[in-house]
């Protein structure tokens, strides 16, 4: 389970718009602010149709005694970012402490950073950390368009050519096999975007012949391959039918439903929420990294923190570990 979590409180700070659909908000947080390491995330307490919940956001470089995060505004929100940029200046928040799990190794002699859209928040804050220490590093960075990538000047004046820029609305692309071809032998790869990027990465990783222990990765949970719309999970031995609105996760649903869960991180990493698919009347759009992708094509489990049906309906175990 988790580590020791601080809960603490803070008032907005400062609120800049960085991007199309980014928005910077720091804030000032009671109490002393430990270091943190590039990678690391908060949590933060929001208030989602009424009902409380826990968000998470990567840490980005604040002001001592700030904690600072770039939020996206995504169109199909479950209400989290929306909450979050209606924050202003002085609001009230609860947040915790930063905790890290996307660590930078520091002890490989050539780094690259990929970031893809929003991902950019970890990978932005690891190579401001690795310029600081000389380290030699590549950062190459996508979006679907200049508009919407936010720190992108910041990091032209830090790393120079060192950055590489690539604009998908203008035909350009990431060229994964290339960029793994140019590595000295044991560099390694840092990467944060959808999850399509990171399933493109990891295939050219290994055609490239790399450890798959040098190429570490986070993804957002809300990147799937289909938009999110409501479906209805059967819950085996409980008689219950639980609908899932499209601005919620399956595992709220089930919470909501009276259902006990066992879960951690609510980011598709653990695997501890993650239930049994005995029927399904559509896809299972797999939004986690816990399973492998010989495990999501057999789509007989799914993470109900950030995974979810297409539409239809599903009947799930939930008790099938017991
Ligand atoms: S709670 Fe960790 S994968 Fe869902």
């Amino acid at each position: 389970m988790r580590n020791r979590v601080e809960w603490r409180d803070a008032t907005v700070a400062e609120v800049r718009q960085i991007a199309d659909d980014v928005r910077y908000i720091a804030f000032a947080v009671d109490g002393v602010v430990p270091r943190f390491d590039p990678g690391s995330h908060s949590n933060f307490r929001v208030e989602i149709n009424g009902q409380p919940a826990n968000r998470t956001y990567t840490i980005i470089p604040a002001p001592s005694g700030q904690i600072a995060v770039a939020v996206k505004l995504h169109p199909q929100s479950r209400g989290g970012s929306r909450f979050m940029w209606a924050l202003e200046h002085g609001a009230a928040v609860r947040l915790t402490l930063p905790e890290n799990r996307f660590e930078l190794s520091w002890r490989a002699p050539h780094y690259l950073l990929l970031a893809g859209g929003i991902g950019i928040t970890p990978i932005y804050g690891m190579a401001r950390a690795l310029m600081a220490r000389g380290a030699s590093l590549r950062v190459v960075y996508a979006a679907r368009s200049r508009g919407l990538m936010a720190f992108a000047e910041d990091l032209q004046d830090l790393l120079g050519g060192q950055l590489v820029l690539r604009d998908n609305s203008i035909g350009e692309h990431v060229d994964l096999a290339a960029e793994f071809a140019a590595l000295p032998p044991d560099a390694e790869c840092y990467l944060c975007g959808p999850i399509g990027m990171l399933e493109a990465a990891k295939a050219a990783w290994a055609d490239a012949g790399r450890p798959i222990s040098r190429l570490r990765y986070e993804v957002f949970g809300d990147s799937g391959l289909f938009a999110e719309k409501p479906f209805v999970v059967d819950v085996l031995n409980r008689d219950i039918s639980v609908p899932v609105r499209s601005d919620q996760t399956l595992l709220e649903a089930l919470i909501g439903a009276g259902v006990e869960m066992i879960y951690d991180c609510q980011r598709g990493e653990c695997g501890l929420c993650a239930v049994k698919v005995l029927e399904k009347e559509a896809e299972i759009d797999h939004r986690d990294v816990f399973f492998s992708p010989e495990e999501k094509a057999e789509n007989h489990r799914m993470c109900a923190c950030v995974s979810r049906l297409s539409e239809g309906r599903a009947v799930i175990d939930i008790g099938y570990r017991a």
